[in-house]
């Protein structure tokens, strides 16, 4: 059978042998996959023993995508653009390919199960850190009318806005010099969910019947970003479960070719998780 594993730390929350065992089961591979929490300063060793011992692909979390792209030895397009590695193939001849399902991950779950318009629209991403360089590339590629990136650190936000230049002359701004301009999509790519919080966001970027996304998810309550975003009269708040389950659906296609039906599995997680 072959095996597949997610690597990450803490890994012990993650979803994704659910995500992957319903898209087995749904699909009729015939395949394993388990979450494995790694040391950081045993990553490298590690991923080449899974190797050895016969894994066929590993999905990279938290903190590991940063090393995950410095390990592979050949990247995907998109993982060169996101910096970052989601999605490792281990290949013949000890040949590691890492891939990136990130980006991938919120446009489909965003224009295909949410039916946002992406195209000629304002958008402001919040977070300059992983996160947001992950998607950013794919997010581009849906050429939003505008899209300004805003963080805490601006400085984060204007290299981001310099990296991207050669596909979209995007803009930075700090929190406090938001309120211009209004949003048709907010779309939150801080960690400030992980404490409960949320950015110092002024509500009016919110355009009329602007929608809010959360990269983040929360199966059994609405993330802190979401509830902020009802509390400031958004009718539609988005978490990000769908993304995960859509970055699974990419990976899973890459190792077995076969593409999977989201729709019921992000139901499923999201009723019984
Ligand atoms: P990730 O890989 O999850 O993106 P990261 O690279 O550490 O993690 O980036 C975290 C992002 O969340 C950053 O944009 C960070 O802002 P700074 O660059 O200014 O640190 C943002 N962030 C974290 N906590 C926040 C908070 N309480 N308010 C606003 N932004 C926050």
């Amino acid at each position: 059978m072959d095996q597949y594993a997610v690597v990450g730390n803490p890994i012990k929350h993650s979803l994704s042998p659910q995500i992957h065992s319903l898209f087995a089961e749904e699909t009729g591979q015939d395949m394993s996959y388990r979450a494995l929490q790694i040391e950081p300063d045993r990553f490298e060793e590690q991923i080449s023993k899974l190797q050895q011992s016969g894994f066929r692909g590993l999905n990279v979390t938290v903190p590991f995508k940063e090393y995950a792209f410095a390990l592979a030895n050949k990247l995907s397009p998109r993982a060169q653009h996101a910096g970052a590695v989601s999605t490792l193939i281990y290949q013949k001849d000890n040949q590691i390919a890492g891939d990136n399902t990130d980006g991938i991950g919120i446009t489909r779950d965003l224009i295909v199960n949410h039916s946002v318009l992406i195209e000629h629209r304002k958008l402001l991403l919040l977070g300059a850190g992983g996160a947001v360089r992950g998607v950013l590339g794919p997010i581009l590629a849906k050429r939003p009318g505008l899209l300004t990136i805003a963080n805490r650190t601006v400085e984060k936000a204007e290299q981001l806005v310099e990296d991207f230049y050669d596909i979209w002359d995007a803009q930075a701004s700090s929190y406090a010099d938001l309120g211009r301009e209004t949003y048709d999509l907010v779309i939150n790519g801080t960690s400030a969910g992980l404490q409960g919080k949320v950015p110092p966001l002024p509500a009016n970027v919110l355009g009329p019947n602007a929608i809010c996304y959360d990269m983040m998810y929360n199966v059994r309550e609405p993330t802190a970003f979401v509830r902020w975003a009802q509390e400031n009269g958004v009718i539609r708040a988005l978490d990000g479960l769908g993304m995960l389950v859509e970055q699974a659906a990419e990976s899973f296609y890459i190792w077995r070719w076969v593409r999977p039906q989201t729709a019921p599995v992000i139901d499923i997680i999201r009723n019984t998780a």
